[in-house]
């Protein structure tokens, strides 16, 4: 293990590389990453970072996001085949049709989508910046694409503003249920529970609070608290421990796994470095089109 760590540091150097890690990645690849964070924050990296080469240890979306953002950087995935599911719910028809029927909306993209979704849409949001970012748009009426959960979470939060929904969905949030927090809470009375916003309703309203992996991080972080449950995939909880050594975290239970942030082990950033492949290529005009609503959400959550 050593030797790998060594030996990938060492090309990384060679091959002028930085490596962005998402919390949701196994903790020993968090581990040797350069910025390690939330989708909002390795996005915003991105277009910081100064070496020609980016590795992406995470699900597609997000290193399209990152060439999106840095044409004229390389940017190559740990693993071709860790993709989120939820990225592909949403299709360039079913935008056009909802396009049709209400001119005046606007179409509210979650990064957790396609390059060719993001090519049609107005704006793109994270789960740390959506309420911000739909708050700022001077559209009144909103098609927020793809996950219905999160959609309804930011609904909630900005009565003014009329939403068509999607129901698109994440698999691993939408399989805590109500039940396992209840269960969570009874053997942890004194826990506070700390949600993601791609959960259900029901277990949002069970919660203490609710943002991003990254905000989970940093509310865990700041509270006077010290026991918490945590209702997001279980990859947050190296960065929680690490930075809370006396804190608990206990899971909520049920299924915190996503199998394809999961495809990412150290083995395949050693193979990505001595191949720098798989590089991510967004054709020209899908790259152009949907750098703008990428950037649009990028000053608006400024
Ligand atoms: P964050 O934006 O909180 O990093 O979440 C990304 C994600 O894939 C959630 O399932
Ligand atoms: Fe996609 Fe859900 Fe995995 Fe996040 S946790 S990458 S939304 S499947």
């Amino acid at each position: 293990m050593e030797n790998r760590i060594e030996k990938i540091k060492k090309m990384q150097k060679e091959k002028d590389v930085v490596i962005l890690v998402h919390y949701y990645v196994d903790g020993a690849v968090q581990e040797i990453a350069d910025y390690v964070g939330d989708s909002f924050y390795l996005s915003k990296v991105a277009t910081q970072v100064t070496q020609q080469n980016i590795l992406f240890c995470g699900v597609s979306f997000m290193g399209e996001s990152a060439k999106i953002l840095n044409p004229e950087k390389n940017v190559v995935m740990a693993d071709a085949h860790a993709d989120c599911p939820m990225a592909h719910m949403v299709t360039v028809e079913q935008i056009e049709q909802v396009r049709k029927e209400n001119p005046d909306v606007a179409v509210v993209c979650y990064v957790n989508s396609t390059a060719e979704i993001k090519a049609v849409s107005d704006v793109c949001v994270t789960s740390s910046n959506a309420v911000k970012v739909v708050k700022n748009l001077p559209e009144q009426n909103i098609f927020f694409v793809p996950d219905n959960n999160l959609g309804r979470y930011v609904a909630k939060q900005l009565p003014e503003k009329h939403f068509i929904f999607h129901d698109g969905f994440c698999h691993v949030h939408k399989s805590i249920h109500a039940e396992n927090v209840k269960a969570a809470k009874e053997a942890h009375p004194e826990a506070l529970v700390l949600t993601h916003p791609e959960c259900t309703e029901d277990v949002i309203e069970l919660s203490d609070f609710v943002g991003s992996t990254s905000e989970i991080i940093d509310y865990a972080t700041k509270s006077d608290a010290d026991r918490f449950i945590i209702c997001t995939e279980m990859g947050v909880f190296f960065e929680l421990q690490q930075k809370n050594p006396e804190k608990k975290f206990y899971s909520v239970g049920h299924r915190q796994f996503c199998p394809n942030m999961k495809k990412v082990t150290l083995e395949r950033v050693e193979e990505a470095l001595e191949k720098m492949q798989p590089y991510v290529e967004v054709p020209q005009d899908v790259l152009e089109a949907a750098a703008k609503p990428l950037k649009r959400m990028l000053e608006l959550a400024a």
